[in-house]
């Protein structure tokens, strides 16, 4: 069914009917809603209709970012698939999916609450660096793409044309092809990453584990917001998540030995597990990736908020330092940023 986009935000009669129609609304009682902060590319709130709390997600044609960046509301189903995939493997560790409305292109979920659910990158802008999460989220990751990796079954739900134009926009040209108009100069490097991406469908890709889509709770991690799934390279997570650490580390400085100690349990965790091809090939893509991503966060679409003009420019000059010396190694690319990003 084509998604005929109505924003739930703003249509409270639309909420309601699509409420009902999940049959999570009894006659006569009206939801109270709440609007989540975060989300740059959904419609994200919390509904509280007397019996249930529940959180839903609806997929926004336009994205909340600097530069204009639209992509297909469809890729909502890309994330339910991803949820519901993950269930299968780490249940504990994703949200359970309470009800899907085709119509309006959203879903339900189980919703955590903050007080018991911090945002990671909250806790690591302010220097709490908890190394269990990032080897829990190693570990966790690494199931995720081992189970998945040439299962039949998830080739057929992600690897469509759907999923590979959603990806194409919202990362691979947002960030990777982005940064080579900012650069032309790197241009065909930067193209040749999303080769590189396109020819190694390896395993379920989530797309943004990034520690914004990562709570931290009594019962260890959730990962959320999996819009960008598809069938792809496995590197892209890995290289997205650790070019966050190395980021946080401009902006706490205080904790960048920390940070590194979180790179290292999150590698030491993910790559003992990597099953589907030799440790080395993968690492060397992400070590490919890692840099490109780095300058991608200030030249891309969607630059990280949080740096100042004088962060951003140290980061642009370490980035292109670490694509000039092009390491094959993350350990390399880890022991010189920390090294030098905070003299
Ligand atoms: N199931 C949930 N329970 C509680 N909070 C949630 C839930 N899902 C999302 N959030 C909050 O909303 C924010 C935005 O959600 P997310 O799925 O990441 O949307 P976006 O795609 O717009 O980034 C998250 O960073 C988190 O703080
Ligand atoms: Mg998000």
């Amino acid at each position: 069914m084509a998604v005929q986009f109505i924003d739930l935000a703003s249509d409270q009669q639309a909420l309601v009917k699509m409420l009902g129609r999940l049959g999570k609304l009894e006659a006569g009682v009206t939801p109270a809603i709440q609007m989540l902060k975060g989300g740059v590319s959904s419609n994200i709130m919390r509904i509280e209709t007397g019996k249930e709390i529940f959180c839903l997600k609806q997929a926004l044609p336009t994205l909340k970012v600097a530069k204009e960046w639209h992509a297909p509301i469809e890729r909502v189903f890309a994330e339910i698939a991803w949820l519901e995939a993950a269930a299968q493997i780490v249940p504990e560790h994703v949200p359970d999916i309470l009800g899907v409305d085709k119509q309006s292109g959203s879903f339900l979920m189980e919703f955590f609450p903050p007080e018991q659910n911090m945002c990671w990158k909250d806790l690591l802008l302010l220097g709490r660096v908890d190394t269990e999460v990032a080897a829990q989220l190693g570990h966790v990751l690494s199931l995720i793409h081992n189970e998945t990796a040439g299962n039949s079954h998830i080739v057929d739900t992600f690897d469509t044309a759907l999923n590979d134009q959603n990806f194409m926009a919202i990362r691979l040209d947002a960030y990777l092809l982005e940064t080579g108009r900012q650069h032309p100069e790197r241009r065909y490097f930067f193209q040749s990453l999303v080769d590189s991406f396109i020819q190694h469908k390896h395993a379920l890709v989530h797309g943004d584990i990034s520690p914004k889509n990562i709570l931290t709770g009594s019962k260890g991690l959730i990962i959320l917001d999996a819009e960008c799934a598809c069938y792809g390279d496995p590197a892209f997570d890995v290289a997205f998540l650790l070019n966050h650490l190395l980021l946080k580390a401009v902006v706490v400085p205080q904790a960048a030995a920390s940070l590194s100690r979180a790179f290292s349990f999150f590698c030491t965790h993910y790559f003992a597990f990597v099953g589907w091809e030799p440790r080395q090939a993968l690492e060397c893509r992400v070590a490919q990736l890692l840099p490109a991503l780095l300058l991608a966060r200030v030249d891309g679409k969607s630059p990280v908020e949080y740096l100042n003009d004088a962060q951003r420019e140290r980061v642009r000059q370490f980035a292109e330092q670490l694509l000039d010396a092009q390491f094959n190694t993350v350990s390399l690319i880890q022991s010189f940023w920390y090294r030098e990003i905070n003299q």
